[in-house]
């Protein structure tokens, strides 16, 4: 177990260190909303007319992003994921969308989407074909490249899939260079670690930094709590290799939120939200914003959350204590500093299934909390329960696949 003062001191010691990609985007977490984990792949409009990826979705969205007051709370990119484009490349090997779901182009709909205020972000791979089967950019770069600065893109999600192991991260760079060459600033998601790390490879995060705002670290989210729980074990178990690299303009991205969806109930809903607040996520809902229900959009709004998450020290939070068996407590520091000691997020995480709430505790000192004159506690989910602290410790009772998010910040 370490304690959180080496935590906080070999964090910040490494971040200082890191160069990173320097286009001054993302310097908090990306927040925004992507087709992929609830739209998918779905391109009969005939058939689903609601659901299919088309620019008529994402205009849709657009407009509840902005009228439901998600963009207001932070979520500001809109990205299309895989299965915008037609089959194939124009008569001048230009990428193109498909015309009957796009009629208007890409250019017009990201023009759309940001006079709504919202900015527009955009899925290839860097392969030969994208996961879906569609034209990747290999051997196409600089026109590639070109496209989405001509499109007025500001974020680019580039998968991994159909692509030569020998040449995967070389790709990456390049493409990245290309980017910054076209004068556009555009936020750059790369995915290569996604397809080393499954293999055993140890991605190099130093030049993951230096050449990229975010990264998949790891395999595909699905929608289920599972999925969640699988994130969170290889996340915890790599942390003490991969966190130091998150930080203002280059994070860690388990993934996209499932809240919302058909699986998670509320109480995990809320704990995939604490959590992925804490490691410092890129928050991407993907969820129908349509039919959303309001519980779960007060998940997706709740304010002491998303600031936790877009704490501009960009510190990832880290597995520190394990209260009871499959109850893991994890931590964040944040702003405000306070007579030199940091405030604290503390995410208290159940995997268990034993069907009633359970007493966990940390000792306080474990979390390096020492301040005589004590904290300001705030229940994140539960405002009304706050009384937490008894006998140098933290008590709380979680449910079972649920969370207690709280935040402390020292009493001056
Ligand atoms: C391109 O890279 C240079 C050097 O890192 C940086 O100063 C500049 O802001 C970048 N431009 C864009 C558009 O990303
Ligand atoms: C990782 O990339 C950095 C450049 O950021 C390089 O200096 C270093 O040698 C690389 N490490 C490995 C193990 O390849
Ligand atoms: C999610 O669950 C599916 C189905 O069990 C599995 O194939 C996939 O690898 C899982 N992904 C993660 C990240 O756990």
């Amino acid at each position: 177990m370490l304690t959180l003062f080496s935590f906080v001191i070999t964090t910040i010691v490494v971040v200082t260190k890191v160069e990173s990609l320097d286009n001054g985007l993302a310097l908090t977490p990306p927040m925004g909303w992507m087709t992929w984990q609830r739209f998918r792949c779905i391109t009969d409009c005939e058939q689903y007319p609601l659901e299919c990826i088309s620019e008529k979705l994402i205009k849709t969205m657009a407009k509840r992003m902005v009228v439901d007051g998600y963009l207001k709370a932070g979520y500001e990119y809109i990205i299309v994921d895989d299965c915008w484009m037609s089959n194939k490349r124009d008569s001048e090997n230009r990428l193109q969308p498909d015309p009957i779901r796009f009629p208007s182009g890409i250019k017009s709909l990201a023009n759309y989407v940001q006079s709504l205020g919202l900015k527009f972000g955009i899925y290839e791979d860097s392969g030969y074909k994208t996961c879906a089967g569609y034209p990747g950019i290999y051997g196409h770069l600089e026109i590639d490249a070109q496209t989405f600065a001509d499109w007025e893109v500001d974020y680019i999600k580039l998968d991994g899939c159909y692509n030569d192991p020998e040449t995967l991260v070389d790709g990456y760079i390049r493409f990245g260079e290309l980017l910054n060459q076209t004068g556009r600033p555009i936020v750059y998601s790369c995915s290569w670690p996604a397809y080393e790390e499954p293999l055993g490879i140890k991605s190099n995060y130093s030049l993951l930094t230096e050449k990229c705002n975010l990264w998949r670290n790891w395999d595909d989210i699905e929608d289920s709590w599972y999925n969640v729980t699988n994130i969170l074990d290889w996340f915890s178990e790599n942390q003490d290799r991969i966190a130091k690299y998150s930080g203002p303009g280059h994070w860690n991205d388990p993934d996209m939120l499932l809240v919302g969806n058909f699986a998670l109930s509320e109480d995990q809903s809320k704990a995939q939200m604490a959590i992925w607040s804490i490691m410092a996520a890129p928050l991407l809902m993907s969820v129908d914003l349509r039919t959303i229900k309001p519980e779960f959009r007060q998940i997706l709004l709740n304010p002491d959350a998303i600031a936790i998450n877009q704490d501009k020290l960009g510190i990832m939070g880290k597995l520190v204590y394990t209260a009871l068996k499959r109850i893991d407590v994890w931590a964040k520091p944040i702003m405000p500093i306070v007579n030199g000691e940091f405030s604290l997020a503390i995410g208290f995480i159940s995997n268990r299934i034993d069907g009633y709430p359970r007493i966990a505790s940390v000792p306080m000192k474990t979390l390096g909390l020492n301040n005589p004159k004590g904290y300001h506690i705030t229940n994140i989910f539960d405002p009304e329960y706050v009384d937490v602290i008894s006998g140098g410790n933290i008590v709380v009772r979680v449910k079972p696949s649920g969370t207690v998010f709280l935040k402390l910040i020292p009493k001056d």
